[in-house]
């Protein structure tokens, strides 16, 4: 319902700006250069201010042409504290699929933060501060990446994107909604995650032609959630093109990868949904489901064609249809009745929906012309991809196991280590079943008698995990985090880089690991939080949180409270969009509702 206030303030607005302010206008003045492989990429310097505030660190942004309608968008910062022509190149990339990079840029470990005035601030446990930081939109169409550029409005009811004849803004779609949008053209994008990655390999060959000076040195792979899909099967293929020795291409030489609570074998993490919220249960003491709820959830798991048998039939058939019905069924049947029942965040068992963290103010922030222009942005930012997420579906690409495990056996096998880390309150892809999938990796002696897990140290004294590590494989559970671990704990995610970067142990950072370091201690991680941290009211909009208490706090009384927001009816709205698929469809979208934008298309 929107009051007579707003639509007053929203007429001004219109009158203020004109219906042609809401499209974005092709960035000028952008340096196109030849990177290897032929990949061509067009950029420029984002001027201190925008993200990263220190003038003497540069940052540069711009595209990627890996395809006649394929533009991937990245945005690089230069190392902090290190010289960056010495530094490693550390790649980021969000999940979804179809959830933008920028996620981790502005929420999570990226220079800077927005606040609730709309202003970049900076972020002292940016990861930049140790290595060459690079941000990557992918597959095309996701965030600032496009296919061919169009004016479109987002309808408030369906989520649908409906196309304009031109750039002018009708009456009935009210302001905010209309902007410069990506054709959705399921060709001009990936439907599974094998297929997005020759057009990542691509925009990395761009990149580091372009900037060879950033690209001398050892590359680190970063990446969550749906990236426990990606980061594997991505490694591969870059392994396997370096293996090609490709004509004018330049070798990846990655070193180590890290995952945060990532999404590997859909068979293990479906199952592990009773286990978070039944049995052996989570840390803090939640036990939610009376017991018909309970055996619901195991006989919708367990029950003759149901969840597993249907997950164990769309991998040994891998025929798309199978896939998608098994992957609509796990969802909707298990996944789905935490949300039914409980309406908690699948991302933090600690609050309810609507969870305030993190704040969704970068949104507004990269939808602002200043802003765009500065980065050479070619259409409207959107946090989530319905397109690429719908795409996705089609081959049922969640439940499917894709070789995810085989793969980091794979890549422990030519010396690239792997630290698959995990906030211990995520329910959506919960530390339970990424423990059982770190037992089916099998590193060498990650299995052996004696290896478990031990505390990590890190500089403020706190323990805010446990590691279990054998030679170059680490199993992280970190505590008091949701999905987004280094929002929720940014020092021990920064320190743990670090780590990573120069092939400490995870645990005290002072151990070069080699093939025989072990961690020595239990086999199972057994610190419970209790429930002292999980909200039983919904927690109010405008609070921050505490990384101290690991409590939410009231915005005023913060040791650094921000000013009233400015921003727009947008900054309200009750969700956050999707960062994955199952956001998107909570946002009131069916699968085949998500193809929706194909059929206005046409
Ligand atoms: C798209 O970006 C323009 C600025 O170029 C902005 O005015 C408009 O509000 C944005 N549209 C949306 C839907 O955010
Ligand atoms: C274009 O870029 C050059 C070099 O970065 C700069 O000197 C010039 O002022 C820019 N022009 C515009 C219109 O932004
Ligand atoms: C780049 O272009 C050259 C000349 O057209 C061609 O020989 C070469 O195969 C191309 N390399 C790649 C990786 O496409
Ligand atoms: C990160 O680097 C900045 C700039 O040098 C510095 O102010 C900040 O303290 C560093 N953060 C940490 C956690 O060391
Ligand atoms: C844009 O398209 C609309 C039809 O939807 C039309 O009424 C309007 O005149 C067009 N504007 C321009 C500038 O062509
Ligand atoms: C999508 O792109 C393909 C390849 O460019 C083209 O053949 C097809 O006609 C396009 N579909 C639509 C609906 O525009
Ligand atoms: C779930 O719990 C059972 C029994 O404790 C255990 O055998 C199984 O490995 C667990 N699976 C997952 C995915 O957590
Ligand atoms: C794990 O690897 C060891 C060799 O390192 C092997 O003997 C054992 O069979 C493997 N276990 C499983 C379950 O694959
Ligand atoms: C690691 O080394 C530093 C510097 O020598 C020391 O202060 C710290 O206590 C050590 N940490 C652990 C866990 O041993
Ligand atoms: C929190 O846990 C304590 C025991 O540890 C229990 O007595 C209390 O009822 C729990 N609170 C809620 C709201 O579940
Ligand atoms: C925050 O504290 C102020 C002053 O104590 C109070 O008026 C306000 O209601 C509180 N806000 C929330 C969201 O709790
Ligand atoms: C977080 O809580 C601690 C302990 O109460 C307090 O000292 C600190 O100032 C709080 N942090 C912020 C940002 O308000």
């Amino acid at each position: 319902m929107i009051s007579m206030l707003s639509t007053t303030v929203l007429l001004l607005a219109c009158a203020g700006h004109g219906v042609l302010g809401q499209f974005v206008a092709p960035p000028t003045n952008l340096t196109s250069k030849q990177g290897y492989a032929n990949i061509t990429v067009r950029y420029k310097p984002v001027p201190a201010g925008i993200c990263e505030q220190d003038p003497d660190v540069k940052s540069f942004s711009g595209y990627a042409d890996v395809a006649p309608d394929q533009h991937i968008f990245w945005w690089f910062f230069e190392a902090r504290n290190v010289d960056p022509s010495e530094a490693p190149l550390t790649i980021w990339i969000n999940g979804g699929p179809g959830s933008s990079s920028m996620i981790g840029l502005f929420q999570e470990l990226g220079p800077c933060r927005v606040n609730a005035d709309g202003e970049a601030v900076d972020n002292p446990y940016s990861w930049s501060n140790v290595t060459n930081l690079l941000f990557i939109d992918q597959p095309t169409e996701v965030g600032h990446s496009y296919s061919i550029p169009v004016p479109a409005y987002l309808d408030p009811t369906s989520q649908l994107l409906v196309q304009l004849p031109n750039n002018s803004c009708p009456d009935y779609a009210s302001d905010w909604d209309c902007g410069t949008y990506s054709y959705f053209n399921e060709s001009l994008t990936a439907n599974s995650t094998p297929a997005a990655a020759p057009n990542l390999w691509k925009t990395l060959q761009g990149f580091m032609g372009a900037f060879p000076q950033y690209s001398r040195h050892d590359v680190f792979f970063t990446t969550e959630s749906y990236g426990g899909h990606y980061l594997p099967l991505f490694s591969k293929y870059f392994l396997q093109q370096n293996a090609k020795g490709v004509k004018g291409a330049h070798n990846i030489s990655l070193v180590g990868g890290m995952i945060g609570n990532g999404w590997y074998d859909p068979l293990i993490q479906y199952q592990a949904y009773y286990n978070f919220t039944v049995y052996p249960g989570n840390t803090y003491g939640y036990s939610p489901f009376n017991q018909s709820v309970k055996d619901q959830m195991y006989n919708n798991l367990y029950g003759a064609g149901n969840c597993y048998d249907q997950t164990v039939d769309c991998n040994v058939g891998k025929i798309d249809e199978i896939c998608t019905a098994a992957d609509n069924f796990c969802y909707q049947q298990v996944e789905n009745l935490y949300d039914i029942y409980l309406e908690r965040d699948e991302y933090d068992v600690r609050y309810l929906m609507p969870n305030p963290f993190p704040p969704s103010s970068y949104v507004d922030y990269l939808n602002t012309e200043r802003v765009q222009r500065a980065i050479g942005a070619y259409v409207n930012y959107t946090e989530a991809s319905a397109a690429v997420s719908a795409a996705f579906t089609t081959t049922g690409d969640d439940d499917r196991e894709l070789g995810t495990v085989e793969a980091i056996r794979d890549l422990l096998a030519h010396n690239v280590s792997i630290t698959m880390y995990f906030g211990d309150a995520d329910y959506n892809c919960n530390w339970l079943g990424g423990q059982v999938v770190a037992d089916h990796v099998n590193a060498t002696g990650y299995a052996a008698a004696g290896t478990g897990f031990v505390n990590i140290s890190t500089s403020d004294h706190v323990v805010h995990g446990q590691v279990r590590q054998a030679g170059h494989f680490a199993f992280v559970r970190i505590y008091q985090s949701g999905h987004l671990v280094p929002f929720y704990q940014p020092l021990v995610a920064l320190e743990m880089l670090d780590r990573v970067i120069h092939a400490r142990d995870i645990a005290t950072g002072n151990t070069t690991v080699t093939p025989a370091y072990r961690t020595k201690g239990p086999k199972l991680s057994s610190f419970h939080e209790g429930n002292a941290t999980v909200q039983f009211d919904v927690t109010p909009p405008d609070s921050v949180y505490n990384t101290t208490t690991n409590l939410p706090q009231n915005a005023t009384d913060a040791s650094q409270p921000p000013s009233s927001s400015k921003l727009s009816k947008k900054s309200a709205r009750p969700y956050r969009p999707a960062r994955s698929r199952k956001r998107a469809l909570m946002l009131g979208q069916s699968p085949s509702q998500a193809q929706g934008p194909l059929g206005r298309w046409m």
